[in-house]
């Protein structure tokens, strides 16, 4: 086939500038790996296959990448034609494009890349490559092109003269190949420059050299050729990835009175005329409705809010907060809560796999663990649910209209029947009966409703 298409990505690369223990490619960007970004962008060519080169010791890479791809080991580091090189068995009976990708080059967009291989196509050259104008090019290969604009080469900082390092349209480390042009040049490739590495750079002075065409396409947005070598430009990364994301949350109709502070997952949901004050945390699959407000120090992971939620200063972790529920100061609503409509937790409150169906208040300070709380209950201010015997977790059930006193203690597992009133103070050992009221020490029936 004439127009297959295989795609490599490099990601063997030792970090050392990261000083890291993990592997260069598995910092999280944004929420996700670096490396998930080339897979992304290397899925959306929708190749027939796609290459990994991985370090000797990238287990961990090899377990990320999984079937995504098909992971191959360059033993030693010997520079980006050499990764390269690793590839070149499975190539060789290749007629195709290859599109190579650095998985350090985690902000190109997926449209860029598909744009990359239509302007290849259309200039029909051996290669192209993206490139841009930067602002700082120190660090980047420079693309030099002659006195017509036509590429030339590319030349790295280290190899660079005074003239070329003035130049600013750097290499994004982003190419498409004519198979066969690309297992010829890789054949010739010298290591005779000042890092002593196969540069993959060297085989676009080749193809040049045979007479070929190479042409480089700039994109306008400098930001997406950005890679990641080291910690600052890892911030830089992840500081321009999610300002992309608040943007598109933007134009949906979300405000953020601090874009700058706010962080959110590739995965976030959130609806129309939210308000997101600043230092707020959105993660997972967190899903926030209409009108609602989530005001600053709040962190959600996975949380689903309905409609007109307001959440102050809080944590929520799996948990389900209802049409018009609000939350805290410093609520912390744990994995498993499912909040019906309205329901009002207080400030300091602690909610653990928890449901309270609609109209109840958990007030301030109480803990609410393991337990199904019926409607409009009203638990008061530091009342606790001991669901722990201390080897067993154990449910709490309060009916519907129950009124727990401040500073009460159910003790599970235990059942407090519809409309019972449990007096402040009281420790909860047996079960209560609909509409008695009991109170002391462990509690005792003190009065039955008529
Ligand atoms: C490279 C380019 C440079 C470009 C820049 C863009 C070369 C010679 N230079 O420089 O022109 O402007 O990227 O960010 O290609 N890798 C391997 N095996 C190796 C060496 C590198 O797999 O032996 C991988 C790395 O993991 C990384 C990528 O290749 O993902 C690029 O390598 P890196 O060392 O970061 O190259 P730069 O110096 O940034
Ligand atoms: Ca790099």
């Amino acid at each position: 086939m004439a127009n297959s298409l295989t795609a490599i990505i490099l990601a063997a690369g030792e970090g050392t500038r990261m000083n890291s223990k993990l592997p260069k490619v598995l910092h999280a960007v944004a929420g996700e790996p670096m490396i998930d970004y080339a897979l992304q962008n290397a899925e959306a060519l929708k190749p027939q296959k796609i290459y990994v080169v991985v370090g000797a010791k990238s287990d961990e890479v090899i377990r990320y990448v999984g079937k995504r791809a098909v992971s191959v080991i360059q033993k030693e580091r010997l520079g980006t034609g050499h990764a390269v090189q690793q590839v070149m068995p499975f190539l060789k009976s290749l007629k195709g494009n290859v599109v190579i990708l650095y998985g350090d080059a985690c902000l190109t967009r997926s449209q860029t890349i598909l744009a990359l291989r239509q302007f290849h196509s259309v200039q029909d050259g051996e290669a192209a490559l993206l490139s841009a104008q930067v602002e700082n090019p120190f660090g980047y290969g420079r693309v030099i092109r002659d006195a017509d604009g036509t590429v030339e080469r590319i030349v790295e900082e280290k190899d660079a003269s005074e003239d070329e390092r003035a130049v600013d349209e750097v290499n994004a480390g982003l190419y498409i190949f004519k198979a066969n042009r690309l297992v010829e040049a890789l054949k010739k490739l010298k290591a005779n420059n000042a890092k002593k590495e196969y540069y993959l750079t060297d085989t676009i002075h080749y193809l040049l050299n045979q007479g070929g065409k190479v042409h480089a396409l700039m994109v306008s947005d400098a930001s997406e050729v950005l890679g990641v070598n080291d910690r600052n430009q890892l911030a830089q990364a992840h500081r321009v990835l999610n300002l992309r994301r608040i943007e598109e949350h933007q134009r949906e109709g979300v405000t953020f009175l601090n874009p700058e502070t706010v962080e959110i997952g590739a995965e976030v949901a959130i609806g129309q005329d939210v308000i997101i004050e600043g230092n707020v945390y959105l993660s997972g699959k967190t899903v926030i409705g209409e009108g609602s407000r989530i005001q600053s120090g709040s962190r959600l992971l996975s949380a689903r809010l309905g409609k007109g939620v307001v959440v102050r200063s809080s944590r929520i972790t799996e948990s389900q907060l209802g049409d018009g529920s609000d939350a805290g100061p410093n609520a912390h609503i744990r994995g498993g809560s499912v909040l019906d409509k309205h329901v009002h937790v207080g400030t300091n409150a602690e909610l653990k796999n928890a449901h309270i169906a609609t109209g109840s208040k958990v007030g301030h300070f109480s803990y609410v663990g393991d337990a199904q709380l019926g409607k409009d209950v009203n638990v008061g201010a530091g009342c606790v649910f001991a669901n722990y015997d201390g080897k067993n977790k154990h449910q709490t059930k309060v009916g519907d209209k129950v009124f727990l006193g401040s500073n009460s203690t159910l003790v599970a597992p235990v059942v407090i029947g519809k409309g019972a009133v449990v007096g402040a103070g009281a420790v909860v050992t047996k079960n209560v009966a609909p509409a008695v009221t009991v109170v002391g020490v462990p509690a005792q029936v003190f009065r039955k409703k008529k």
